[in-house]
């Protein structure tokens, strides 16, 4: 019998009938919505998902590579695992995403954490099946990091939620920003056909959802690389006509590619939510430069304001990066003042982290650690006291917002999101999860607001 019809044969059994699985994701949407991905696959296979972590027959790490905390958060986890293993001899575990995407950390992880049956790189999705069925057979380690953009259409999803959908269009990037590691990691730009994201957008506000989230490392980028390139700004016109979608979101936005056009279909669009995720990196024109961003300050403040010219309501959220390599004072002024400037609702500063073979990993660097530690301190504090001061903006205003269940921090509330992004805790049942009430805010606080609920008049 040729080896494809035995695998075949045994895929048909559906190995994990009876057993457990668990997935555990670092990083980014793209990684959650990979994540949502893996477990239809595994289900297809019999598997359920465990209530806990030792209860597991079957162990996913989905991991992130973009800085060295998640890498570090993914070893200690891999070196638990190998204990559990030990115990538990036919456990099988598994470990994906964008750290098992670079050969010498892929090799790393077989050498050095002895218990991994398995590692996929993101290429390798689509195969998982016979991956993990050749894992519980064989007594080596698989090692699938291939770059051969398996195709992704068309494959299974079991959503976190009920309501909201993340809803992948581009993915990989091709912009190669000096201290980046997603293009080597994703591969370049691949946009899915226009077509088969709206017929997959309607087919979800049929099954439910209200909210869509439209995803990609350049969602800007959309099309460009399509034989008729739809732009942008042309699929999100065509998604805010679906009926019965109540809600699209979407993210990242790079700003050297943000159109006038795409500020205009947001202003006008009635489903597409008033938020852009705008990532700075920083406000010096010398270090934009050797970041290779392809903007200016300049450019990046006068889209801020074109931004906030053409939709009031709009939040709008960045990325900053702290102790580039080169970095002085008074690039770090320019980025604080940038951040003073752009008033941003609020901005995830992140210290620089070298990336294995990416231009910036070269580059002489003389700041201290303590140095930039400082740097982030001061650009957080700022920070945090214009998003309080935003977010004091909307006290006392009725928002429309979206249930998303009880509050994690207190059992008492419950938690939605209005439109702008913002996080609104309010007394409420549960009942209400998945639905469109209106909020009358009644407290700001820096990172989230608190409010009053006046029914479901959405
Ligand atoms: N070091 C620190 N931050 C990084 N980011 C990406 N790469 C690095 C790095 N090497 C940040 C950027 C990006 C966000 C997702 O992560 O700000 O927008
Ligand atoms: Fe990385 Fe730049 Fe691509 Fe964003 S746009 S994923 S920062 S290379």
């Amino acid at each position: 019998m040729q080896k494809e019809e035995t695998d075949a044969i045994n895929l048909t059994l559906r190995f994990g009938e009876g057993k457990y699985y668990w997935i555990n994701t670092f990083g980014c949407q793209m990684n959650e919505h990979d994540s949502e991905v893996m477990a239809a696959l595994i289900e297809s296979l019999g598997f359920q998902p465990a209530s806990t972590l030792e209860e597991a027959n079957l162990v996913i790490i989905n991991t992130c590579a973009v800085r060295k905390k998640p890498e570090d958060k993914v070893a200690s986890m891999l070196g638990k695992l190998d204990a559990l293993k030990k115990e538990k001899d036919e456990l099988i575990i598994a470990v994906g995403g964008c750290m098992t995407q670079q050969e010498d950390l892929a090799v790393y992880i077989k050498k050095r954490f002895n218990q991994v049956d398995l590692v996929f790189g993101t290429h390798a999705l689509p195969r998982l099946p016979e991956l993990l069925d050749r894992a519980r057979r064989q007594k080596e380690i698989i090692l699938d990091i291939k770059e051969d953009y398996c195709e992704r259409e068309g494959l299974p999803v079991n959503r976190a939620t009920s309501y909201h959908a993340w809803l992948p269009i581009i993915y990989g990037c091709n912009n190669y920003c000096a201290y980046c590691v997603v293009p080597f990691v994703r591969g370049r730009e691949r946009s899915r056909e226009y077509d088969a994201i709206v017929v997959e957008a309607s087919a979800l506000v049929h099954q439910g959802y209200r909210e869509i989230t439209l995803l990609g490392q350049n969602v800007n980028s959309y099309g460009q690389d399509l034989p008729e390139k739809p732009g942008f700004a042309s699929l999100l016109g065509k998604l805010d006509q679906i009926d019965g979608l109540s809600r699209i979101r979407f993210m990242t936005s790079h700003p050297k590619d943000l159109s006038l056009e795409l500020i205009q279909t947001v202003a006008r669009g009635e489903k597409i939510c008033e938020h852009f995720h705008l990532p700075a990196q920083s406000g010096s024109n010398r270090i934009l430069e050797k970041m290779n961003r392809r903007y200016s300050r300049e450019q990046y403040l006068e889209l801020v304001q074109a931004i906030k010219e053409n939709i009031p309501e709009v939040s709008i959220t960045s990325d900053i990066i702290v102790g580039f390599p080169g970095e002085r004072e008074d690039d770090f002024a320019a980025t604080l003042d940038l951040v003073k400037q752009a008033r941003f609702d609020s901005a995830f500063a992140f210290i620089y982290s070298p990336r294995r073979g990416t231009k910036a990993e070269k580059l002489p660097d003389y700041t201290t650690y303590e140095e930039k530690e400082k740097r982030l301190q001061a650009l957080n504090k700022i920070q945090q006291q214009i998003s309080l001061e935003e977010n004091e903006k909307l006290v006392n205003k009725t928002l429309e917002v979206l249930v998303e269940g009880t509050s994690k921090s207190n059992p008492e509330l419950q938690t939605g999101r209005l439109r702008n992004n913002k996080l609104v805790h309010f007394a409420g049942s549960d009942r209400l999860t998945g639905k469109l009430i209106g909020v009358r805010i009644t407290e700001a606080r820096t990172w989230n607001l608190f409010g009053a609920s006046e029914g479901e008049p959405y």
